[in-house]
């Protein structure tokens, strides 16, 4: 028998199998998939929406604060607890049943727990999917607090560009529905923006409607070996002129980044002789079948006369391979773990900036910091950088919390102040980013946040971070 009332009651209205208490069971609610650990009073798992409402009202009678949690595939830390030991997670894994296509409508209602795996094999059936696309395998709850991008953001847009409608649930147990199915509804305020991309601190989505798009049927994919920054924005300039309508992925890795890749994935070759300042892969992909466009030979030969014109400015072109390319660039993150030492960035400036965004970080860590490694790569159709940072600890000799301590400010305050850009394009709000908001969010937002936090939560029980 547990002597925690609230655990008793949270188990009495839900039921044995809601409610998970011993460190075995907490074990993987507690640990983030990359980053967040902490340790939680007991982890509630409601499986409907009148469930959830429950379990927030309980909490906030007997005063707990509530961590909700989606996957547990976020990157800020944001979905697991502090090591207080008194916060409850609140897991939607179990809120995971509804997926409803409205098939004429291409839309689809869905569970917040859903994950994003689930949610496109249930539309493949209709030849649909849900396009915000990404390595991890998300909630769809998740995905709308952190307003997820992914690799094909160029394209389809976030996920609040293809979110129509919401349920939330408030932090006091009030339930808002606003499951708007309509493309066009002008009739005041549209809610769903205040959850979206909020980190889950005024409610938790138990429900979304979703617009989808139709599978594509054919994809091309090249990597182009580009000179320099410069060379990429030219090869991006062209392709959306030209290509604009089928171009669905435009990302770039670093000779630096796929050193990496190649030095820890034995699996994976080096597709030029001599890796160039930037590999971008590029993928164009079209609802139209082969015989209607041959969608490979309109890249190839569009590559082709790009080439002529850029010079030495493009070092080489592949067509074809492009489950080996994407393989290639879902795999530096981890392989740049592997090298040592690590500070990740998220960060977006103006797209037009960023080969001169990218040169002023290259150039602070010359000067200050020459062991330290730029392992750049990520999403520049969109404007992202993942401008991550690697180096041997040895051989700086100072421990890494130093090293992040002097460096993770100064970075963020070139991209911020510098160039108008964000010290988190796709990855949100949590614990770890909390002081960057601190510092970079216009008061007036915070004072705006302080008002919808009282309103929507009015105890102050939700979420992992402060927006006010
Ligand atoms: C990626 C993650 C880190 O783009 O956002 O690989
Ligand atoms: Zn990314």
């Amino acid at each position: 028998m547990t002597a925690d009332p609230l655990v008793l009651a949270l188990t009495t209205a839900l039921g044995d199998r809601a409610v998970l208490t011993s460190p075995e069971d907490r074990a993987r609610f507690e640990s983030g998939w990359r980053y967040g650990k902490g340790i939680a009073r007991c982890i509630v798992r409601p499986a409907s929406t009148a469930e959830v409402a429950t379990a927030l009202r309980l909490c906030g009678e007997h005063g707990a604060r509530v961590v909700p949690q989606g996957a547990n595939t976020g990157l800020v830390a944001s979905s697991t607890p502090d090591m207080g030991g008194a916060m409850v997670v609140l897991s939607l894994e179990r809120l995971n049943k509804t997926i409803e296509v409205d098939r004429a409508g291409r839309t689809v209602l869905v569970d917040g727990g859903v994950l994003l795996s689930q949610l496109n094999e249930a539309l493949a059936k209709d030849g649909f999917w849900f396009p915000v696309d990404l390595g991890a395998d998300p909630q769809i709850g998740g995905m709308v607090a952190t307003n997820t991008g992914g690799t094909r953001l160029l394209k389809y847009g976030d996920v609040r560009h293809n979110l129509l409608g919401i349920e939330v649930v408030l932090g006091d147990g009030r339930v808002l529905t606003q499951l708007n199915r309509l493309r066009k509804n002008n009739t005041g305020l549209d809610s769903k923006h205040l959850f979206t991309g909020t980190t889950g601190v005024f409610g938790v989505v138990t429900r979304a409607v979703l617009q989808v798009a139709p599978l594509p049927k054919q994809r091309a994919v090249a990597l182009v070996g580009c000179r320099d920054g410069d060379a990429v924005l030219a090869l991006l300039g062209a392709l959306e002129g030209e290509l604009g309508d089928v171009l669905s992925a435009f990302e770039v890795m670093s000779a630096n980044a796929l050193t990496a890749v190649f030095a820890h994935q034995p699996n994976l070759r080096k597709p030029f002789a001599e890796l160039p300042r930037y590999a971008t892969l590029v993928e164009l992909s079209s609802t139209l079948p082969a015989d209607a466009l041959a969608l490979e030979a309109v890249l190839e030969a569009r590559l082709g006369a790009f080439l002529e014109t850029a010079g030495d400015a493009v070092t080489d072109v592949l067509v074809g391979k492009g489950d080996e390319f994407w393989s290639m660039r879902h795999h530096i993150s981890e392989s740049l773990r592997s090298e040592g030492k690590m500070l990740a960035f998220d960060i977006a400036v103006p797209r037009s900036q960023l080969p001169a965004f990218t040169a002023d970080v290259e150039a602070l860590l010359l000067k200050d910091w020459p062991l330290v490694r730029l392992c750049d790569y990520g999403h520049w159709g969109d404007g992202g950088t993942h401008l991550n940072l690697v180096w041997n600890e040895a051989a700086i000799g100072r421990p890494a919390a130093e090293v992040i301590a002097a460096l993770q400010p100064r970075i963020y305050e070139i991209a911020v102040r510098g160039y108008g850009g964000s010290y988190s394009a796709e990855h949100g709000v949590g614990p770890h980013n909390q002081r960057y908001y601190d510092l970079y969010t216009d008061p007036l937002v915070k004072q705006l946040c302080a008002l919808l936090g009282d309103f929507c939560d009015p105890g102050d029980r939700l979420g992992t971070v402060r927006l006010s």
